[in-house]
């Protein structure tokens, strides 16, 4: 890693960064800029209230002080059902929110199909997006708010969440988590006070190593250490629709070889059955903020090919763990109970298809599989036709869980 690295490469680059920024002229971005969010409405007054479904917003507070806005569509479109359905748990990715599920047309959307398919559909918001940046003592000003990576979203954020839904429904929870969401997941299934409020996962885009990771972009920025130029330059939260973010995309664009014209494939890859003329509409939502630790984070897992806690560097890893290294998340700690499903695709240049075998490989128990030759990063979530190719499927898996009696 990056610990014994000449500091005036790091300088140079730094250098580097400045200039670009000092010259940005027309940026491939701009359409972030125009964009960016301004209504202080919740997700249930936005996407659901309006379109005909029931929806209550929530608020969990975590072990370390973030308040985590969640909200609840207990039932389908003006269902008259009194009873409610299992709980299903929605975990969004990263630079994403709970939007995503209900982003595209209801009958497309993986949220709104599930509230029609009878389930007591819970969304999740993970700090530092659009509706979770409140804490008990900090705020989105201070660096101790952008203090954390997915190894806390795993830690902190779901335990809290799904202890809330665990409560509130007395019954245990069916997770279903993109991308950041199922890292998170994985993380958190090897945790026992985890697992035991999880009946079932079914996870899109399953990543746990990420060192086969093809995306041009992002593998550019790993090269230029961009999240230690941003540590460096005191920059801690991750924000593409500020100038700075903006820019920061700009200047990876600047390559030959880096087609930013379509934004999104020069992230993600190519998408079979993106919706290109949604572009405006989905840039009202996303992208939301993240963490250059969080940044970090990943980076590591990029460089190093390891599914492991935050590196600190040696004597950091001696203060944090007792160890010179980081502690790994063994995925055998995952309970062989837990009934797993996956979704990915031959096409998704971040979850590659080579990484995504090594974590089954490496499980105790066997996932049902789902893999789709022409299925890109984002179609997991935003294809126009995932309703068939996809989630057909993901509910079939979920309904035989129904009534099996872990379900309490
Ligand atoms: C943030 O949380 C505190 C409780 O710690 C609460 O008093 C305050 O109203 C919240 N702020 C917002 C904007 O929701
Ligand atoms: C793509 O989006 C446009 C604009 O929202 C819509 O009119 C069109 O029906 C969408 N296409 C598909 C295949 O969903």
């Amino acid at each position: 890693m990056g610990a014994g690295r000449p500091a005036t490469k790091l300088l140079l680059l730094l250098l580097y960064l400045l200039f670009l920024f000092s010259h940005s002229s027309c940026s491939h971005f701009e359409a972030l800029r125009r964009s960016s969010p301004n209504s202080a409405a919740g997700l249930c007054d936005l996407l659901l209230l309006p379109f005909g479904y029931p929806c209550t917003e929530h608020t969990v507070e975590t072990k370390d002080g973030f308040i985590l806005s969640v909200q609840n569509i207990p039932s389908g479109k003006n269902a008259l059902r009194e009873t409610r359905g299992p709980p299903v748990y929605l975990q969004h990715g990263l630079f994403q929110g709970g939007d995503t599920w209900f982003i595209n047309p209801c009958e497309q959307s993986l949220g709104y199909l599930l509230a029609d398919n009878g389930f007591d559909v819970w969304v999740g918001n993970v700090r530092g997006t659009r509706w979770s940046k409140n804490h008990t003592s900090f705020s989105i000003h201070d660096k101790e708010f952008w203090d954390w990576s997915w190894q806390e979203l795993a830690q902190y954020d779901l335990l809290a969440i799904l202890s809330y839904i665990n409560l509130k429904t007395q019954s245990k929870v069916m997770y279903v988590g993109h991308s950041q969401g199922t890292i998170m997941g994985l993380a958190a299934f090897t945790m026992p006070e985890v697992a035991e409020l999880i009946d079932s996962a079914a996870l899109l885009c399953p990543i746990s190593y990420l060192n086969h990771l093809t995306a041009r972009f992002v593998r550019r920025a790993v090269a230029l250490h961009l999240d230690q130029m941003l540590q460096t330059m005191g920059i801690h939260e991750l924000n593409f629709r500020s100038n700075m973010g903006i820019q920061i995309l700009d200047s990876l664009c600047d390559d030959e070889y880096i087609d930013c014209n379509n934004m999104l494939s020069s992230i993600t890859g190519t998408n079979c059955c993106f919706n290109g003329s949604r572009v405006e509409y989905y840039l009202e939502y996303e992208p939301h903020p993240s963490s250059t630790k969080n940044l970090r984070h990943l980076f590591q897992m990029i460089r190093k090919g390891t599914f492991a806690k935050y590196d600190y560097g040696l004597w950091g890893n001696l203060q944090h763990y007792g160890k010179l290294h980081p502690p790994s998340f063994d995925l055998k700690d995952v309970p062989d109970s837990l009934p797993l499903w996956m979704g990915y695709g031959g096409l998704d240049a971040l979850a590659d298809a080579t990484d995504v075998k090594r974590t089954i490989s490496e499980l105790k128990s066997e996932p049902q599989l789902l893999y789709l030759d022409n299925y890109g990063h984002i179609d997991f979530i935003m294809s126009t036709k995932a309703s068939a190719d996809v989630y057909g499927d993901l509910i079939l898996f979920l309904k035989s869980r129904v009534g099996t009696g872990s379900s309490s």
